[in-house]
């Protein structure tokens, strides 16, 4: 209905002197213009063609101009009508408009008058087509976009969000803290079709249990010391979208048992209301703790874990997909560049090294807030370098000697990778001794017996150490 070119319009009058000058006037304005005497004729016309607009006098001799406006709506919703009255009929327009038309005239009116009401509403339609296709555009560019990682549990995890995310099923998100718990859960909502619903979060770790019940089911106005006014559940507010509840573990068991009945009935009741109602719901929780490991201790209840262990994502510690930590870097440092205003820079190999080494108990929140630090303390330099990192990570000095192994997807053998570290050692300390065993061996705490052993072990010649150390200038 609203490809470009000429827009047609049916113009429904039974003054054959003003309906001839209504559709002069919109010809002249660029519209293909048709005209009907009556609702009858009108009526026929409109099960014949989809018109983009209608404009329809509301007094016509065999009935109502409403009964046109009618039968346009419900066989086209997003036809433009337009309603035309004389003087007393104001409340016949009011009530047209309450039907969907998107505007009225009183006669007399300006002919000029109708034709721009009639372009500025089907432009307004355009643009809302235009806004629901980028939305739509949007999400499909939100996809998995934000989640940053390369590593096989990545793209694991990236298959399993494909999967998921456009069900219903309840998801449980396992991982340390930083890892991006909510990142996912929002992503899952969002590449749902759910998505044009809320995303309502709930922390169970963050709310003291006596006010939990409430934020989570609503209460009515004094259904407790003061609630002074009735208030809307999470669980109501995300009614046709998503609930995440994080920390799931912190709830106590009442509380467990509460939101077990509410999964289990899909209905909840708020405090101090005897009627309960009907919610329609994805859920989503999150927790670093093990529950499996709770429901053995008793803190966790058993019936309440199954039912949100449906589909449990693991999210894995950025430790252990160190591969990713260059590509995580490099995106916060852009991000970061980008908030501060300027270009983004590049990281130098030695900050990659410290960053490779480091444990990050904190994750990607921890790297996250690293790289922003770090932006922040070299806002003039060309690149990152140690000095801008904050101290925590700088003084992981230890780690920073360990070399960083990368697995080739055929594998390694790890013997051979072992000896060769043990090899690299053994004669790095005898380079730095001069060749002296006994000082060699207390560099890398080892007694002189197990320095001896390895160094005979791995047939490492002193003659091979010689060279290196002339070289050295030791
Ligand atoms: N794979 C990723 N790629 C890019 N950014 C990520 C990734 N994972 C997490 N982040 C970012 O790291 C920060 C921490 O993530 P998030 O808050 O989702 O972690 P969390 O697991 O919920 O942590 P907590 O348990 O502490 O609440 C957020 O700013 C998030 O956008
Ligand atoms: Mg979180």
């Amino acid at each position: 209905m609203t490809q470009p070119g000429r827009r047609a319009v049916l113009v429904v009058e039974d003054d054959a002197e003003l309906r001839q000058t209504v559709c002069e006037s919109l010809q002249a304005s660029g519209f293909a213009a048709a005209e009907s005497p009556d609702a009858k004729d009108a009526i026929e016309r409109l099960k014949g063609f989809a018109y983009d607009a209608l404009v329809t006098d509301l007094n016509l001799p065999d009935g109502s101009g409403m009964d046109v406006l009618e039968e346009a709506l419900s066989r086209y919703p997003q036809i433009r009508a337009v309603v035309v009255t004389g003087f007393g009929g104001v409340a016949d327009a009011v009530s047209a408009i309450k039907r969907g038309a998107v505007d009225f005239l009183i006669k007399p009116f300006q002919l000029t008058q109708l034709a721009r009401v009639l372009e500025a509403s089907i432009d307004q339609l355009r643009l809302r087509e235009e806004n629901a296709e980028l939305r739509a555009q949007l999400r499909e560019r939100f996809r998995f976009d934000s989640i940053i990682g390369r590593h096989s549990t990545m793209r694991q995890l990236f298959a399993t969000l494909e999967q998921v995310a456009p069900t219903n099923s309840t998801v449980l998100l396992i991982g340390e803290t930083g890892t991006g718990k909510e990142l996912i859960a929002r992503t899952i909502h969002h590449n749902s079709p759910r998505a044009d619903k809320k995303f309502v979060a709930f922390n169970a770790a963050a709310i003291p249990e006596t006010l939990a019940e409430a934020e989570l089911f609503g209460h009515a106005k004094g259904a407790f010391t003061g609630a002074v006014s009735a208030r809307v559940g999470r669980f109501e507010l995300a009614d046709g979208g998503t609930l995440f509840i994080d920390e799931v573990a912190s709830m106590s068991l009442p509380l467990q048992a509460k939101l077990l009945r509410a999964l289990q009935e899909r209905e909840v009741q708020r405090l101090g209301e005897s009627k309960s109602m009907k919610v329609d719901i994805r859920v989503i929780t999150a927790t670093n703790s093990d529950l499996r490991h709770l429901v053995r201790e008793g803190s966790f209840r058993e019936d309440l874990f199954y039912r949100l262990n449906v589909i449990p994502i693991r999210l894995p510690p950025l430790r252990s997909r160190r591969e990713d930590i260059p590509l995580l870097a490099q995106h916060f440092v852009n991000k970061s560049c980008a908030e501060n205003g300027i270009p983004p820079k590049p990281i130098t190999q030695e900050v990659l090294q410290m960053l490779m080494a480091h444990p990050w108990p904190g994750n990607i929140r921890q790297i996250e807030n690293a790289m922003e630090h770090a932006v922040a303390m070299s806002m003039a330099a060309p690149a990152i370098g140690p000095e801008a990192l904050p101290e925590e990570v700088r003084s992981q000095t230890n780690s920073a000697l360990v070399p960083v192994v990368s697995i080739p997807d055929e594998g390694l053998d790890f013997t051979a990778v072992v000896s060769q570290l043990e090899r690299e050692l053994l004669t790095r300390s005898l380079e730095k001794t001069g060749g002296n065993k006994r000082q060699a061996a207390r560099l890398l705490s080892l007694s002189r017996t197990t320095f001896l052993d390895k160094l005979q072990r791995l047939s490492i010649e002193e003659a091979a150490v010689a060279p290196l150390q002339v070289e050295s200038g030791n």
